[in-house]
């Protein structure tokens, strides 16, 4: 029997106070600084989301040009970054080719540590602003070199969204494809206590540094559970084919006990406030595309998993596929998600440290009795 107080994978339980976003299932609604998310998303660059999320508050002109102008000087990767990436076999998930790359910026930082904190943000910022600009030439050289294609050098002309697709297909798309880009990080940039944030909070708790919060963070969002679920859904679609077969291959992965990928959430459980915005960009990247088959399964599995388990999608079900018409590779999709988060990771890191605790739980003993050599 488990005992009541015991509350596996913290389901509930509320372990801190956050400024920086919130989750009411109730109303459907994700906010970011106070700021419906959907709201962000119609109107703001990523660059000014990342910045309400660490500032706490819109930029204004000013600020935004200023923040912008240090977001572009810091894009590109130093040559040991691209070596390191270089000897990292193909064969290896873009995940783990993330969380390394990441891990060599930290080891390169000779002021990586905390120091004596008497103003977090003043240390993290610098930072965490490094590794937002950064993270996009990771992924994107990633993916290239996959394909055997060189290095594409960024671009201080352009915002981030623009830039990251530059760099990852050597050129800047439709209008319409940069923008449901844009959508996505934003959708994707903070979530509350998740897995891969919480995981940073605990890093950040021991008063280690940046890098190994995001690091770690990296690692938890690589699972399947999170942010692992936008390759699985490709997945997924890829194995299913088309829309009339999703029913049947429902039925089979449902009678297998498998969990269907991009559907259900800890905390929604009535329908994931962030799909509707991203399901509307997908609708427009199908229209540019012109592969209305893409909404066809989409609606198809989505219908059938509503009839048989009533569980609704989760945003990575519609990112999934808008990723891969825009061309990203399947495995690119959780390194995307990544590179969008790391803006509420290190906002939650700065919290954190702000008002600091080690984060040090209990368990209940269930081992044998004492007992002693003999
Ligand atoms: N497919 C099939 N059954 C499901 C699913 C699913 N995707 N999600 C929940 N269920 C069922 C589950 O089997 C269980 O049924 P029963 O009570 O009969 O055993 C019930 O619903 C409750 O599920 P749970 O796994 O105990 O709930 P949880 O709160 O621990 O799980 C979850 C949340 C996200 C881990 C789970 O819904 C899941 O595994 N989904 C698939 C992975 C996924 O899409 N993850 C992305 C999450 S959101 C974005 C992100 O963070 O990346």
């Amino acid at each position: 029997e488990q005992n009541p107080e015991i509350r596996k994978g913290l389901a509930g339980v509320v372990v801190d106070t956050t400024a920086i976003s919130s989750v009411n299932p109730e109303t459907n609604s994700l906010l970011y600084r106070g700021y419906p998310v959907q709201e962000l998303a119609a109107r703001c660059s990523f660059e000014e989301v990342a910045y309400l999320l660490w500032h706490g508050e819109l930029p204004g002109d000013d600020d935004l040009e200023a923040f912008e102008a240090l977001e572009r000087g810091q894009r590109d990767l130093a040559p040991n970054v691209r070596r390191a990436i270089d000897d990292i076999p193909t064969t290896a998930h873009p995940m783990d080719v993330l969380r390394t790359a990441v891990s060599v910026i930290g080891a390169d930082d000779a002021d990586s540590e905390f120091g004596a904190l008497a103003d977090p943000f003043a240390v993290v910022y610098p930072k965490a602003l490094r590794l937002l600009a950064q993270l996009p030439a990771i992924v994107a050289y990633d993916q290239r070199r996959r394909h055997g294609l060189p290095y594409v050098a960024p671009r201080d002309d352009l915002d981030y969204s623009s830039n990251f697709l530059h760099m990852t297909f050597g050129e800047v798309p439709d209008a319409v494809v940069v923008d449901a880009f844009r959508v996505s990080l934003v959708l994707y940039a903070e979530h509350s206590f998740n897995a891969s944030t919480f995981t940073a909070r605990v890093i950040a708790s021991t008063l280690s540094d940046v890098y190994s919060a995001v690091t770690g963070a990296i690692g938890a969002l690589k699972g399947p559970l999170h942010g692992g679920a936008n390759e699985a859904v490709m997945v997924a679609f890829e194995e299913i084919g088309s829309a009339d077969k999703a029913e049947a291959w429902l039925d089979d992965a449902l009678a297998s006990k498998r969990k269907i990928m991009g559907f259900g959430h800890r905390v929604y459980k009535n329908g994931d406030s962030r799909v509707p915005t991203m399901r509307a960009s997908l609708e427009t990247l199908v229209e540019h595309y012109d592969r209305p088959d893409v909404l066809d399964l989409y609606t198809a599995l989505e219908q059938a998993m509503e009839t048989r388990k009533g569980i609704k999608p989760n945003l990575d079900y519609p990112s999934g596929p808008a990723y891969n018409l825009m061309g990203f590779d399947t495995q690119t999709f959780t390194p995307l998600f990544a590179a969008a988060r790391v803006s509420g990771w290190t906002a939650h890191i700065i919290e954190q440290l702000s008002s600091n605790a080690l984060i040090r739980p209990l368990s209940q003993y269930n081992g044998p009795a004492e007992r002693h050599l003999a």
